[in-house]
């Protein structure tokens, strides 16, 4: 069962997503010496990261032990407009002391099959299991944030395409028609392993999907998001009241 959050407006959306992943963190590093976070792209959580870099919460967190990766990227180089890992950049890493080392990219840059390949043995180091042999990873994400498409797709897993349903590998490249580019995305072996996955939704236009993804019938391949159901983890819904419009159940 998901646990649905509705925030008054955007701002208070933004500042509620901020804290709960840094309160997220501190917990993790608390726990486990390590907080390993995946973002999403898109337009929506870019206030987000900004909003981790502000004095308020920058001094929260012990940056040294966090590991960040992506959950999806657009097969561009890293300096393109387009480029997910650019957004951060500018929103986040570079207003904060994070390691290098510890920010894992998806190599846009590169033949997308290669680097899909290489992001799994990436996920491996990091969380353990076999990703060449299928099966999950040993230990899964402490938090994986995702937004949804107005089509209902999250990370890159559109609706119709293979990955939606994938069971054995860890990331996928796609020629994705809609948006007329290759992407790379996380699938959800690696996404539904994770301790904790946030969606991330603002604004009217997307109320009638959020509805359909959380109370219509069941048809991930038509709504991708719907196939997010962690195994053992916890699944949050951070909503403000516009894309929370059309839902009868708001808790
Ligand atoms: C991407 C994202 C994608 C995004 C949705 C929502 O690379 O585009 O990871 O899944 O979350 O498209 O995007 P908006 O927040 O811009 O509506």
């Amino acid at each position: 069962m998901s646990k649905i959050t509705v925030y008054p407006d955007k701002d208070s959306l933004i500042s509620g997503a901020a804290d709960f992943i840094a309160g997220a963190a501190v917990q993790a590093i608390e726990a486990r010496g390590r907080f390993t976070l995946a973002l999403s792209g898109g337009h929506t959580p870019r206030p987000v990261y900004a909003r981790l870099a502000t004095p308020g919460y920058r001094e929260r967190l012990d940056w040294s032990k966090v590991q960040v990766f992506f959950g999806d990227e657009r097969c561009v180089p890293p300096d393109d407009p387009q480029s997910n890992y650019l957004m951060v950049k500018t929103a986040l890493f570079d207003e904060v002391p994070l390691p290098e080392a510890n920010i894992h990219r998806i190599r846009g840059e590169d033949d997308p099959e290669q680097a899909a390949s290489y992001y799994a043995q990436e996920l491996q180091r990091t969380f353990g299991g076999e990703a060449a042999a299928g099966g999950s990873p040993m230990e899964g994400f402490d938090l994986i944030l995702l937004g949804m498409g107005d089509n209902g797709h999250t990370a890159s897993l559109f609706p119709g395409l293979p990955a939606v349903t994938e069971t054995m590998r860890w990331v996928m490249a796609q020629y994705v028609e809609v948006v007329c580019m290759w992407r790379l995305t996380l699938t959800p072996v690696v996404i539904n392993a994770a301790r904790q996955v946030a969606f991330l939704v603002a604004g009217a236009p997307k109320a009638e999907m959020v509805h359909k993804v959380l109370e219509g019938p069941y048809q991930p391949v038509v709504l991708p998001s719907q196939i997010i159901k962690p195994t053992q983890g916890e699944l949050h819904w951070l909503l403000d009241e516009p894309a929370a419009a059309q839902l009868r159940r708001t808790s």
